[in-house]
């Protein structure tokens, strides 16, 4: 058998892992659901449960997957001690793989949108401007295009392998993204208007800091934005070498997502208060902060507009930033399908790539085209039913299933000195006992709120 992918670095991992946690999640999932909860209170509610929980969780898997240079399923297998545990993991492992398809399924079409929105503004300054209406107004003609090109991207740099795809892409692609987030937060700043939304993001309501909701939706975030659950940190973590200390790389994967998707507010909320300053309405009927796609495409766009010239220059590097930070996550989501192919029924990566790649591309153009009846039911099975389940099984199989001596024999490698580190005295039996009953917990308001 040809020899596993491995990254190359501590580097390249802590890019292509934070490659595949920054996402649209942290870019519009995180300010906008900021926004309407209460700013800061989410945010801080938020900052505890990626800390306290989806750190963790996120340990779990790269722990698992390092320990079983493997695939969920045979990882899972491998670390089961009876039958009963053996079929979970199976099936834990395989449901991850269809979670992973389905999320890039409708990120796919999303991440589409992305690149029509970047397109746009070089189209009309081209003198396009028939081409730039096709590419901002909702067709479905315009949305099968993109998700087919969005899609050949992913399967092109998954077809490249762990150093010569996700590590060589994420190190191109990571910097540049985060470049322009900086500069996009640099310019929006010095506008008129934006200081008050910089208040309404930072000045907490604590009213809101109890709110079951509030807590539900920032739980959901943290596992969306770490993509935690489906089996793709743990295939990433399965490329770590066992030289490297692994707490250190989760803390470091942990610390750019958070701190972008904190980034990430200083731009969206400024930009919308400099929207309204502009004359562009920000509030709905209902005196809400209108958020989610609207925000993205109507709002966004519209204070693009108000800007002139320069606007079309702040619009395309907005959008290429999200096409990016979508890129670099959907390319760790075709991973866990595609490491499973290649690893169970070795099949060539390449060809693994394309053929699963196209399947996904087909789900993806079967939801647009039940757009009104697929595409919310997808993103709500996937990310609040599937993804935290999943993390579930994960967590008790780091807890509970997995025999103990081995498991710190793994987080020993590559960190001689952990049984002095905190991480060594709190996290095994907080995967074993906070992580689930919190998990589930939320997971139950979810059910049956
Ligand atoms: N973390 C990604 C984001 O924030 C989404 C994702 C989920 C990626 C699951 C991989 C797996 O957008």
């Amino acid at each position: 058998m040809a020899a596993r992918g491995e990254f190359s670095s501590k580097f390249g991992f802590i890019l292509a892992a934070s490659g595949s946690a920054v996402g649209l999640g942290n870019i519009w999932g995180f300010p906008t659901q900021a926004a309407s909860n209460g700013g800061a209170a989410f945010l801080l509610v938020y900052l505890v449960l990626a800390f306290c929980l989806a750190y963790p969780a996120l340990m779990a898997e790269l722990i698992i997957g390092r320990h079983a240079k493997s695939n969920a399923v045979n990882a899972l297998r491998l670390i089961s001690t009876n039958r009963f545990s053996y079929h979970m993991g199976t099936l834990t492992g395989f449901v991850g793989i269809i979670t992973a398809s389905l999320i890039l399924s409708f990120y796919a079409l999303v991440a589409g949108w992305m690149v029509c929105y970047f397109l746009a503004p070089i189209a009309a300054l081209a003198g396009m401007q028939d081409v730039a209406d096709w590419l901002t107004e909702f067709g479905l003609y315009r949305n099968v295009t993109f998700i087919l090109i969005f899609m050949v991207l992913t399967v092109a740099i998954i077809s490249g392998g762990v150093k010569d795809g996700i590590e060589k892409w994420s190190t191109r692609l990571m910097p540049a993204m985060l470049a322009l987030l900086f500069l996009l937060i640099a310019y929006v700043l010095t506008l008129d208007g934006a200081m008050e939304g910089v208040k309404a993001y930072l000045l907490p309501d604590f009213s809101r800091a109890v709110d079951v909701n509030l807590i539900v939706g920032a739980m959901g975030q943290a596992f969306f934005s770490l993509s935690l659950g489906v089996g793709t940190m743990l295939i990433y973590g399965s490329y770590i070498s066992q030289k490297e200390n692994l707490s250190y790389l989760g803390r470091m994967v942990t610390f750019v997502d958070i701190g972008i998707a904190v980034m990430a507010g200083m731009l969206i909320l400024p930009a919308m208060y400099v929207a309204q300053h502009n004359g562009v309405a920000i509030f709905d009927a209902a005196g809400q902060l209108i958020s989610e796609d609207t925000l993205i495409f109507t709002v966004l766009p519209a204070l693009f507009d108000t800007m002139g010239i320069t606007g079309i220059f702040i619009s395309a590097a907005f959008f290429i930033l999200m096409s990016i930070a979508a890129l670099t996550s959907s390319i760790s989501m075709l991973e866990v399908p595609v490491a499973y192919a290649v690893e169970n029924h070795q099949i060539d990566r390449k060809r693994a790539a394309q053929f699963i790649g196209l399947l996904i591309a087909l789900i993806s153009v079967a939801i647009a085209f039940n757009f009104e009846i697929l595409f919310g039911l997808t993103i709500r099975v996937t990310t609040q039913m599937s993804q935290p389940l999943l993390g579930l099984m994960l967590c008790i199989f780091a807890g509970w299933i997995w025999h103990r001596n081995n498991m710190l024999q793994e987080i020993k490698a590559g960190y001689p000195d952990v049984e002095q580190s905190l991480f060594w005295k709190i996290w095994p039996s907080y995967v074993r006992y906070v992580c689930p009953v919190a998990i589930l917990t939320v997971f139950g308001q979810v059910v049956f709120a």
